[in-house]
């Protein structure tokens, strides 16, 4: 038996498998991501934790043999974020996540230090690791001079289960500090920004062992054990290892809280200059590449708190069939904007607002805005080399037919819909944990899922989604001027 742990934004959520990865069940808790302040955005380690004493106490619960058998863990969680922790592995102050843009200032800083872009292959967002720790410098001395240690998430929850500080290649990449190409951390990227190699965890392959399970833990939950911890990986490079991403040419787009359009390289091909990121995969000798939006569904949950309607309504209200787009336009900058603008500062905008529109036209334009931005990166990852014909879709956003068929039509790329079951980051990480275990090779393991249909771009409408795609990129520059 092997479960797969995903750390994610909202919630964790634990799969157990068997050995050649079928399912046996699952189970989930919830923790809040609080936003003390605007561009900020954080959460408390300690939740993490009680939402996995919470999975493992339902899941012994509803399958008792299954968890007294397991014997391996494989871990994913969102990445970037940075949770410190002093000498006595305490944590000093809240985890500072992935969409907290507060380093901005400090992430421009240490993006223009020489060799900085050549070792991390990326430019260095504010979302990533390296310039909250910049930011804590200057704004939170005391606890900077107190960090022993800096963990990713998905790691923070490693060192409660195993008491290891150990982190993985593909999450660690997300960091700025770790020299992508050589997947070791960069003696210059941690001078650079202040940082000594000590307070780093030590590296593993995502497939690779990276821990046992705690003794007292095995006994807590009635597991025989002994259970290995796998490396796992940063909750993108997972989900590719769920839905089978390694090959060149094969990629996925994610309708999640935030929205990805990633594609797996055969090489590592680093392009900083077109925004796009380029990581480490979970597994050794592969990379791939990614645009991101800050704000995907988190877009929909906004309008959806801001109107009193759940987004299942407003998605549920659109008809089930595109039928060109609307002559409203939303810009998805809610949280800022990554790929390809890197602009923190930059908020959202609806362009084109009548007196006769409802909330449906705001709905749609939501949908329309996302997908015109997810276009954005398919042109950057384009510009690397890239090359998607057809991608998987996945995320609560594919819940929606309508958006399914936008995206389709904007990216001109076929949307393949798996079928059903499992394909996504906590599958990755039980995936991550039998090839750890058991030593299976990853191509044997990490197999694409069924596929139950394929939406194909309009052929009749796509000329127009172009068109409405080129009006929503003058509109960057615009708002960019207005917005000081
Ligand atoms: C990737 C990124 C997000 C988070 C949260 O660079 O910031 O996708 O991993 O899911």
């Amino acid at each position: 038996m092997y479960l797969g742990l995903d750390l994610g934004t909202s919630g964790l959520r634990g799969l157990l498998t068997e050995g050649d990865g079928r399912v046996v069940g699952s189970a989930e808790a919830s923790y809040p991501n609080p936003h003390p302040a605007s561009g900020w955005s954080e959460q408390d380690p300690a939740d993490w934790i009680r939402a996995c004493q919470a999975v493992m106490a339902a899941l012994s619960e509803a399958y008792p043999r299954e968890v007294g058998a397991l014997r391996g863990i494989g871990l994913s969680g969102h990445m970037h974020g940075a949770t410190l922790l002093g000498s006595d592995d305490a944590v000093l102050r809240p985890c500072i996540l992935w969409n907290d843009t507060r380093s901005a200032n400090q992430a421009s800083w240490l993006d223009a230090r020489p060799g900085i872009r050549e070792s991390s292959g990326n430019i260095v967002f504010p979302g990533f690791t390296a310039p909250k720790l910049l930011w804590v410098e200057e704004h939170e001395p005391d606890v900077f001079s107190k960090t022993a240690k800096v963990l990713l998430p998905k790691d923070y929850l490693r060192l409660w289960l195993t008491g290891d500080h150990i982190s993985d290649m593909s999450d660690s990449a997300g960091t700025t500090w770790l020299d992508v190409g050589a997947r070791d951390w960069s003696a210059q990227a941690l001078e650079t920004s202040h940082m000594r190699r000590e307070q780093m965890p030590d590296l593993v392959e995502g497939s690779a062992p990276g821990g046992q399970l705690r003794a007292a833990l095995c006994t807590e939950w009635g597991i025989t054990g002994p259970v290995i911890v796998a490396g796992g990986g940063g909750d993108n490079a997972a989900a590719a290892c769920g839905a089978g991403c390694f090959a060149e040419g094969t990629g996925f787009v994610s309708l999640g809280t935030s929205g990805v359009l990633l594609a797996a390289r055969d090489s590592f091909a680093p392009a900083p200059e077109t925004a796009v990121h380029s990581f480490c995969h979970a597994v050794p000798g592969r990379w791939y590449q990614m645009g991101v939006i800050l704000a995907a569904t988190d877009c929909l949950n906004w309008l959806s708190r801001s109107v009193g309607q759940s987004p299942e309504a407003l998605a549920g209200a659109l008809p089930g069939r595109i039928s060109g787009p609307g002559a409203l336009t939303f810009l998805p900058y809610l949280s800022g904007e990554r790929t390809p603008h890197n602009d923190a500062n930059m908020r959202g905008a609806f362009v084109g607002l009548d007196i006769g529109m409802g909330t449906d036209a705001l709905t749609r334009a939501v949908m329309e805005g996302v997908a015109f931005a997810l276009r954005d990166s398919l042109e950057a990852l384009r510009r690397t080399g890239a090359n998607l014909e057809t991608v998987l879709a996945v995320g609560g956003g594919t819940r929606s037919r309508f958006w399914l068929e936008t995206l389709a039509s904007t990216l001109g790329l076929s949307l393949a819909l798996p079928a059903g079951g499992e394909f996504g980051a906590a599958l990755g990480a039980a995936r991550l944990a039998i090839c750890a275990e058991s030593g299976a090779d990853p191509d044997q393991v990490m197999t694409a899922p069924e596929i139950s249909e394929t939406i194909a771009p309009r052929a009749d409408l796509t000329a127009l989604y172009d068109e409405a795609y080129q009006s929503y990129r003058t509109l960057y520059p615009a708002l960019r001027q207005a917005h000081k």
